[in-house]
């Protein structure tokens, strides 16, 4: 006879059927995946990462092939500090820790911050991969939106362990938080002595307007003194949105007490990131790869952003409200009638052949049921055409039931 295995830990009791279906909708055929969120591989520049690749291993085996410092290879470090500085933003080494990927960042976030039961202050709808990354932790949630005309940022933030923003093209909502509100959610980080994250994967994908200012810069306008930066934002950025998301190379700017504890949490998480990832890295930022990738991935995302929104306009007025987004992946996509319950439709538009992600995944409450996140990056023009002509044949037979 076999003895019981151990459970599992109670918070993976915690599952999200949603989240799974969508997650296996990549392999089911001829269906139009709207649901994902992942950059276009004809972007990446194989050619050149293959070169970098076998420089790397080549001229820098000891970067490459061997354990690196925990905080990250010292040159990455220094180019990233000196990427991100601005005559008030001063950084140093010091100011910054590499990551795999943005999203070992958040995880190191919950690691270093979160006791079960803290709360987190959140910009909602949230990135569902954050939501994830902290679920172990049993946080409790007070969501916040800022675009709205009654956001009060200093309630919003008072007495969290973070708050948690995704100023630029969010995920899943695709908006910008405008120049006021971010200036507000600093003075009132300071204010209440709360870390704000500032999670920016597609703060390179503005397609059609200037960058704003991020958070940490406007933040530093309140610095004293003339050392490196210390206050309460805790930047975190990638190059999985803006050259490749394979390298899963990260990173977090941010006061240099928050970035040794989030060091001491990496340490126990995976020890490094990978020396190779992170030597082609430095490479591609210093060598040019980033910058000559971003135009064609900018005009392709462009294209795409337009086929989708005018194939929306077409078939999803009758039931549908969205903004076009000025850059990002997603569009998000609210019912005209507040009773809609998009994870009910999603059944209806996987049998039409479309996926798209319902709202309740990236609600911490699970509760909101009136919207979509459409991706717009991943598939063809033609192809997003289908997915929306799908979507409102669904939609269509959805209200028709009542
Ligand atoms: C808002 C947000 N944060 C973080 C990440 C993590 O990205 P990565 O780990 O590839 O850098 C993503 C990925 O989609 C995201 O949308």
């Amino acid at each position: 006879m076999t003895a019981r295995r151990p459970a599992f830990a109670r918070w993976l009791d915690d599952k999200n059927e949603i989240t799974r279906m969508f997650l296996a909708a990549g392999s089911i055929p001829n269906l139009v995946n709207l649901a994902g969120g992942l950059p276009e591989p004809s972007t990446y520049p194989v050619e050149e990462l293959a070169e970098l690749a076998r420089r790397a291993v080549a001229e820098h085996p000891g970067d490459a092939l061997s354990y690196p410092p925990i905080d990250g290879l010292p040159a990455l470090r220094d180019a990233l500090a000196a990427k991100y500085a601005t005559p008030a933003l001063r950084l140093t080494r010091d100011n910054v820790l590499i990551t795999s990927g943005g999203m070992q960042g958040l995880d190191l976030a919950g690691k270093a911050l979160l006791d079960p039961g803290a709360l987190i202050a959140a910009q909602s709808p949230a990135y569902l991969g954050a939501l994830d990354a902290w679920r172990p932790r049993a946080p409790s949630y007070r969501p916040f939106f800022p675009d709205r005309n009654d956001f009060d940022p200093d309630a919003a933030l008072a007495g969290a362990q973070f708050g948690y923003a995704v100023p630029n093209f969010s995920n899943p909502t695709g908006k910008l938080v405008g120049r006021d509100a971010r200036a507000a959610m600093v003075c009132a980080a300071r204010a209440t002595g709360t870390w704000l994250v500032e999670d920016d994967p597609y703060g390179a994908l503005y397609f059609d307007a200037a960058p704003l200012p991020s958070l940490q810069e406007l933040d530093a306008a309140h610095e004293t003194g003339d050392g490196p930066y210390d206050g309460p934002v805790v930047y975190m950025g990638s190059l999985s949105k803006q050259l490749v998301p394979g390298l899963r190379v990260g990173w977090v700017i941010a006061a240099p007490e928050m970035i040794a504890a989030l060091t001491v949490a990496k340490q126990g998480s995976d020890m490094c990131t990978s020396g190779l990832s992170q030597r082609i890295a430095l490479d591609a930022l210093e060598g040019g790869a980033v910058a000559r990738a971003l135009p064609g991935i900018l005009s392709l995302y462009r294209a795409r952003r337009d086929a989708l929104c005018a194939a929306m306009d077409a078939h999803l007025r009758p039931w549908w409200d969205w903004e076009v987004p000025v850059g990002g992946m997603f569009v998000w996509a609210v019912a005209r009638d507040p009773a809609m319950n998009t994870d009910a439709l999603l059944d209806v538009c996987m049998a039409e052949g479309v996926c798209v992600s319902p709202s309740s995944v990236f609600d911490p409450a699970g509760e909101d049921r009136r919207a979509l996140r459409l991706n717009f990056t991943l598939n063809p023009e033609d192809k997003l055409a289908e997915g929306v002509r799908r979507l409102a044949v669904a939609t269509e037979k959805f209200v028709a039931r009542g």
